[in-house]
């Protein structure tokens, strides 16, 4: 049977440094902890939904090295099929992460095998298909189109953010930016609800008929046919963002999955976020279904 989901994407080992603050050029701090924890934004996540009960793969690319293995047995201790996860010559991607005193992440990312990932319609079934842009964005171009043809709900989240060529527009039904990236597509001020919500409407025009922002703790706003509504944020003692975004898109994809409607899948994606950034690292950060409140 086809996984509901497939993720198409990036595999990454994260190197995370906590540290007090970024530090200056030419300057040596001491770091407060080291953790190295599977990341990539597909397989976080691809093993987000995984952990709220969906049927989840993953297509994406390791390289013949350690770091490779361990991310792919990471994703299948998830229940995530790796089937389609190929080894390749060469490294394994790589993210060095900071993450400072308020919990904020600054990540610098070294591809490696991420670059050969390729899209083709033997790997790619499901409902739903999720997209990032840390692999060849003529590659996500092509998954995209294979998928929306096959009638598959195509989800994007334009991360790390660049301009998205013409014809990917089209293909999009659901997209999932940060304020960064609202920002950045639109050329729109994105600080609040209120100019979120005109970055989110605008970027409808575009193609995409649901568009989601997350405004961290200022919580999210969704642009639908059903007009725009704001979602609050809970209030938390944030530890590390790395992986909220991930996680919300995730979890938000296995409600949608699971049959809920858009705001009830909002609302997972918040609550799963939430828990997320009160823990370190990415996969290590992600929750399980049973940690979910509600049914
Ligand atoms: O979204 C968080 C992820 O971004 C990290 O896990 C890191 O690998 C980078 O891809």
């Amino acid at each position: 049977m086809a996984a509901s989901i497939v993720v198409f994407g990036s595999l990454n080992m994260d190197l995370m440094v906590r540290v007090t603050r970024a530090p200056r050029a030419g300057e040596t701090m001491r770091g407060l902890g080291f953790l190295t924890n599977p990341g990539g934004k597909g397989a976080n996540q691809a093993v987000a939904c995984a952990r709220q009960g969906a049927s989840v793969a993953m297509v994406g690319c390791v390289g013949e090295d350690d770091f490779g293995e361990a991310l792919r047995h990471a994703l299948a201790a998830d229940g995530v099929d790796v089937a389609n996860v190929r080894s390749v010559e060469g490294s394994t991607g790589v993210a060095v992460v900071m993450v400072d005193a308020e919990g904020e992440n600054r990540i610098t990312l070294v591809p490696g095998a991420n670059e050969s990932v390729k899209a083709d319609g033997e790997t790619l079934a499901g409902e739903f298909l999720l997209l990032q842009c840390e692999v060849p964005m003529s590659e996500v171009v092509l998954a995209a189109g294979i998928m929306h043809a096959r009638g598959a709900i195509v989800v994007l989240n334009p991360a790390p953010v660049c301009q998205l060529p013409d014809e990917l527009w089209s293909l999009v039904d659901i997209i999932v930016m940060n304020e960064i990236e609202a920002a950045e597509l639109t050329g729109l001020p994105v600080s609040d609800p209120a100019n979120a919500a005109i970055a989110a409407s605008s970027v409808r025009q575009r193609g995409p008929s649901t568009a989601i922002v997350t405004l961290g703790g200022q919580g999210v706003v969704l642009a639908d046919e059903d007009g725009c509504r704001h979602f609050p944020a809970m209030d938390v003692q944030v530890v590390d963002t790395t992986a909220a975004g991930d996680t919300f898109i995730g979890a938000m994809c296995a409600a949608r999955a699971a049959g809920r409607s858009m705001d009830a899948a909002v609302m997972r994606g918040i609550q799963a976020a939430t828990i997320c950034v009160t823990r370190p690292g990415a996969q290590a950060s992600i929750p399980y279904l049973h940690e979910m409140a509600g049914p």
